[in-house]
């Protein structure tokens, strides 16, 4: 049985103690769509910067699986080898692990004809239904048969080319059809698509490695067949901008002076301008072409704010929880519409145990009161997000608490506790 380990959390009672200098990983969620997309490149990659996650390792495991040879080195170094990988069934128990396994149904269709997959399993952020992918494929010739949760789509006659239109901007979908399509026989044209960093980034990869693409980061995507070229030698994963989001956030919440480096200060547009608005000063040194360094702190007074999750560029949903955790401490009344996921309020109550004052209106909307101060619980983070959040909470609490669910944390999030720790936080991990 997998270990269950808890974060124990020594609280600094609301005081702003946090300082020194924090760096930013790779982004997870461009690391897995590139390594997913490897699988069509006969030789394989070297991919770099890649986050040392449990995604990260979840996804390596399920290539691994199909047949690709597979290394990670602790410096962040990934190399894939796709000559054997002959797989078309993926493994039930890994794939339901994470989200991102949808991610390699358009690679493995796009090499085999076919592929086996389970419903994807992932943070329970509401129902995440998969209708764009089934009928997306659908349209481009391909049969899809369901047999309970599991589903198996082929292309006998190949992918064929066309236009799609996703009734709902998704990330996942935008990827995985732009990995399907440079396989198809005549140019696929995607329309609503995501316009997230990560998108660009695949884009990058995949033209790297021979495709030909135009229009990622905007919201019509078109990909001309071509043959991906092998091998890809170095390519590198950009910085995680909800990572650096997160720092951003505890920085404001708890630092003295909290220095954030590596990070990618374009892509935090909303979170930073958010930030000032309530007060907070960020600072950004440029550093080399893309990675920059933030310096944050917390101001004498935070201001309440309005916020509205939306896609890229909007305030990304994944900062929404431990946002909220800030709002906290902001003087005045401030709200939380979540517009992307239809249950990314579940955390709430656990905070409001903690002493916050919060109103749920219903399973978008929440307005938060402030300042109140925080007490120690001991809880299990929901997701992700929401465990990082809990561990800020349990940060500013007064008291000791434990944050159970670490692995959920650590699916995100690189040895969290150790990063922690060079701010001055009293945090430990540990395992029963
Ligand atoms: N949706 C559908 N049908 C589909 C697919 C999506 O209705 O077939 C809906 C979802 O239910 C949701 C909305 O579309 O309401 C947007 O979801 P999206 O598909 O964009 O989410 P995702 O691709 O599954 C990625 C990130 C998430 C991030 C969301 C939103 C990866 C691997 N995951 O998920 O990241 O929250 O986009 O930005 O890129 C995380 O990193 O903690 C995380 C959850």
């Amino acid at each position: 049985m997998m270990p269950m380990d808890t974060f124990v959390v020594d609280g600094l009672e609301g005081q702003a103690l946090l300082s020194g200098s924090i760096a930013v990983n790779g982004a997870k969620n461009a690391a897995l769509p590139v390594m997913a997309a490897s699988m069509l490149l006969e030789g394989g990659a070297k991919i770099h910067n890649v986050p040392d996650i449990a995604d990260v390792h979840s996804m390596l495991a399920l290539l691994e699986d199909l047949g690709a040879y597979a290394s990670f080195s602790k410096d962040g170094a990934c190399s894939l080898r796709m000559n054997d990988a002959g797989g078309t069934v993926m493994n039930t128990d890994i794939a339901k692990r994470l989200r991102a396994s949808i991610l390699l149904v358009g690679a493995v269709l796009a090499r085999h004809g076919t592929v086996t997959f389970p419903h994807p399993g992932g943070c329970v952020l509401g129902s995440r239904p998969i209708d764009l992918f089934l009928k997306g494929f659908q349209e481009l010739g391909c049969s899809v048969t369901e047999q309970g949760e599991t589903y198996t789509l082929s292309a006998k006659n190949g992918i064929h080319g066309g236009t799609l239109f996703f009734r709902v901007v998704s990330v996942t979908a935008t990827e995985t059809f732009m990995i399907a399509a440079t396989r198809a026989s005549s140019p696929v044209t995607l329309h609503n698509c995501a316009m997230e960093p990560e998108v660009v980034a695949l884009a990058d990869f995949l033209k790297q490695s021979g495709a030909v693409i135009s229009g990622a980061g905007t919201p019509t995507i078109t990909i001309h067949p071509a043959r991906l070229a092998p091998p890809l030698e170095s390519f590198r994963i950009i910085s995680d901008r909800l990572e650096a989001g997160s720092f951003l956030i505890l920085g404001a919440f708890l630092g003295k002076e909290v220095e954030i480096t590596g990070a990618e200060p374009e892509h935090l547009e909303a979170p930073i301008e958010t930030l000032r608005a309530m007060g907070v000063s960020v600072t950004i040194e440029r550093k080399q072409e893309k990675e920059s360094t933030l310096r944050v702190s917390r101001p004498e007074v935070l201001s309440a704010s309005d916020i509205r999750t939306h896609e890229y560029p909007g305030f990304p949903t994944d900062l929404q929880a431990p946002m909220a955790v800030l709002l906290t401490q902001a003087t005045g009344e401030s709200s939380i519409l979540e517009t992307v996921f239809d249950g990314r309020l579940n955390y709430v109550d656990e905070l409001i145990r903690m002493g916050a004052d919060i109103r749920v209106w219903n399973p978008h909307k929440a307005t938060i009161k402030g300042p109140t101060p925080l007490k120690a619980r001991d809880i299990d983070g929901p997701d992700i997000r929401a465990g990082l959040a809990f561990l800020l909470a349990a940060a500013a609490a007064s008291g000791t608490s434990k944050i159970g669910n670490a692995h959920l944390i650590d699916r995100g999030y690189e040895r969290i506790e150790k990063k922690l720790r060079t701010l001055g936080l009293d945090i430990q991990r540990i395992t029963s």
